[in-house]
């Protein structure tokens, strides 16, 4: 029997418990042996859970007790995540965690500990919710070499960039919305700031190229300086706006950026809608492959948990090696050719067409027909080098009230 205790009974938590508690026979039968919820801890009380007589306010009751094998840790966050679950695989027991940002900045040293005490760290719900994704590029895709990871990797903010578009609602309308069906972080800034995608693009980039990414070398721009007047024109251009992460290895190293991307409407990565999350892979042998589902709230990233308990029951064994590449360094962001999409709130006119000429040649115009789009215009840039586009578009601002820049980007 696998006895298995849980820390934090929030979104997560409380969606492993009900998988745990409602669930059992199906577990057992696929673990080959009973899977037990013997215990949650959590501050707060809950009389009305089924398993309520399982609940301890003590932490040291999952990581440190005997009766325990498996700990899940849902809390969240680094501090008392991390004591807890260094604690635990110090005490000889595996642990399953959805903790991105703890798996992101300690991983490393917590995979360590558990190839030292030879039990195992697992953390696929930590991204892309409830898909499939960090077991199948390490152990599925191992045949190949991997070079970009790519995709979108918040449900929050794929939610609300979906909501502006297809429902009108505002920004505050919509991230209200995300907070309700639980898939915000506690502090929404890690999501609209492009933190959390961040993370999670350096937990796969270390899956897939064997790399440790530094969160400060990579680029980050979040959805907070968008509009909902950038997702009409968008749509005028037959595109999509995204908050795209993305990671590529190439033999001097690796550079890695998250920000949003205006992508044409046929490209799979522009279908994935509210708080569906798709990452696409390439490996030198597969070519491209892409893994989609629910991002974010309580069932799908429980069945991402479940799945690693699971794995461990079956099979607790530690993981082959990574690929090589640890000593690999972090490049300059990107110096890719791209297009700019800049908004220009000032009407239309010889004047204002000539400025952003001189500082775009080749520019194309673009302008929504109606009243409310009267006294603005936007304009996609001729393709250029990614920094000397940005630097240019900043230029211009301080002379031209314009929207924040949007890679228009072909993939
Ligand atoms: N806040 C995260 C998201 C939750 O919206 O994707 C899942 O990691």
């Amino acid at each position: 029997m696998a006895r298995v205790g849980i820390i934090g009974h929030g979104v997560v938590g409380s969606g492993v418990a009900d998988i745990l508690w409602n669930s059992a026979e199906v577990l057992e039968r696929r673990a080959g042996e009973k899977v037990e919820l013997r215990r949650v801890c959590d501050l707060r009380d809950f009389p009305a859970a089924p398993y309520a007589a399982r609940f301890t306010k003590d932490a040291a009751l999952v990581c440190e007790a005997p009766d325990i094998d498996i700990v899940v840790e849902c809390m969240g966050g680094k501090g008392a995540a991390y004591r807890f679950v260094k604690a635990a695989l110090e005490n000889g027991k595996h642990v399953v965690t959805s903790n991105k940002e703890l798996i992101a900045d300690c991983g490393t040293e917590l995979e360590g500990i558990a190839a030292q005490k030879g039990v195992c760290l697992r953390y696929e719900a930590s991204c892309g919710g409830g898909i499939p994704v960090i077991k199948p590029i390490e152990e599925d895709l191992a045949a190949n070499r991997l070079t970009r990871v790519a995709g979108i990797l918040n449900g929050t903010t794929n939610y609300i960039l979906t909501r502006m578009r297809e429902g009108g609602v505002s920004f505050d309308a919509a991230l209200k919305e995300a907070q309700q069906k639980g898939y915000a972080e506690a502090d929404p800034s890690a999501d609209i700031l492009g933190w959390d995608a961040r993370r999670k693009i350096c937990i796969l980039a270390h899956a897939a190229f064997g790399t440790p990414l530094s969160d400060a070398a990579v680029r980050t721009e979040g959805i907070d300086r968008l509009t909902r007047e950038d997702m009409l024109y968008a749509r005028e251009l037959g595109r999509s706006v995204k908050l795209l992460a993305e990671a590529e290895r190439t033999p001097q190293g690796w550079r890695a950026s998250v920000a949003p991307a205006m992508l044409p409407d046929t490209h799979p990565l522009a279908c994935v809608s509210d708080v569906f999350n798709a990452v696409l892979v390439h490996g030198d042998k597969v070519d491209d492959v892409m893994f989609y589902g629910r991002g974010a709230g309580a069932s799908p990233t429980a069945s991402a948990v479940c799945g690693d308990v699971l794995d461990i029951v079956r099979c607790p064994k530690k993981r082959g090696a990574r690929p090589e590449g640890a000593d690999l360094p972090a490049l300059p962001s990107f110096t890719r050719e791209l297009r700019l999409f800049v908004r220009v709130r000032r009407a239309r006119g010889a004047e204002t067409e000539a400025r952003v000429l001189a500082a775009f040649p080749g520019a194309r115009l673009v302008q929504i027909e109606g009243e409310a789009f009267a006294d603005e215009f936007a304009f996609v840039t001729a393709l250029g080098q990614e920094d000397a586009l940005l630097s240019a578009a900043e230029s211009l601002a301080a002379d031209l009230p314009c929207g924040a820049p949007i890679r228009y980007l072909t993939l």
